[in-house]
């Protein structure tokens, strides 16, 4: 379970949450919702542990392991994975030996050989249709924003994480790319029991990835939580009604 046990997070001294208190078990999805600027991805950042977000009070929990004051890169040695919102480019760094470095970092027991690794990426990347030969190219060079994307989800498959924050995943998507996506995730989470933090505006990728819990932040506090009814209110009324 990933719980985040009432913290405070500020920015350079300036608060941004207060109070925060949630927790993710492993094979569930739960559904970050609420205005711009309501802290969403701070949250999101905090526990991920990007040193910017400074956590003033509480804890966070890492399957019982309290990972409050590790470093990024321990925690997603633990299996903590956050999605960029958006990719960067590294045109120098070739995809297919980077997704290797990845899998090899993570991946101690039943390792493939990179023969049968490189062949298990061509599936994968097909399925995710991905178009042919994108994978010979530098990371994410002259990717679209989907491409992107999905290249942000083949580097989830490769370093199996155990939770997963997919921060506003689906923004700048055609609704073809989103549904490949959402579904692919649906995979991990029935499959590997994964547990999905998403952060998003909008109901149309929780209709292919339906969430377990639903919680509504707005102005870096916890307003409201629910189920799948919270995401039609919204769809609905918007924020504003949600008194
Ligand atoms: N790196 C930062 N520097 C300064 N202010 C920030 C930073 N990150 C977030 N904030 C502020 O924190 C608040 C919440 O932002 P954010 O977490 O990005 O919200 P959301 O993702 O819900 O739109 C905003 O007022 C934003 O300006
Ligand atoms: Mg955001």
């Amino acid at each position: 379970m990933l719980q985040i046990k009432k913290i405070s997070v500020s920015v350079e001294g300036k608060p941004i949450l207060a109070d925060i208190g949630l927790e993710l078990n492993a094979g569930e999805v739960m559904a970050l919702m609420g205005p711009n600027g309501s802290g969403k991805s701070s949250l999101a950042y905090a526990l991920a542990g990007h040193p910017k977000y400074a956590v003033d009070k509480g804890k966070m929990f890492f399957d019982k392991k309290e990972i409050t004051e590790l470093t990024p890169n321990e925690r997603a040695m633990m299996g903590l994975f956050l999605a960029n919102q958006a990719p960067v480019a590294i045109p120098g760094l070739g995809i297919k030996s980077f997704l290797w470095q990845i899998y090899k970092k993570f991946e101690n027991e039943k390792r493939m050989d990179l023969v049968k690794f490189r062949n298990w990426l061509d599936d994968e990347a097909e399925k995710l249709q991905l178009k042919n030969g994108l994978l010979e190219r530098g990371l994410n060079d002259g990717f679209s924003g989907g491409e992107r994307k999905k290249m942000e989800v083949l580097q989830m498959l490769v370093s199996k994480p155990k939770y997963i924050i997919l921060d506003e995943i689906d923004s700048g998507l055609d609704v073809d790319a989103l549904k490949i996506i959402a579904l692919r995730v649906k995979k991990m989470v029935k499959e590997d029991k994964v547990g999905v933090l998403i952060i998003t505006h909008y109901s149309r990728i929780l209709n292919y990835l339906k969430a377990d819990k639903v919680v509504i932040i707005e102005k870096g506090k916890v307003k409201e939580m629910g189920g799948m009814e919270l995401v039609k209110k919204i769809e609905d009324k918007g924020f504003e009604e949600k008194k």
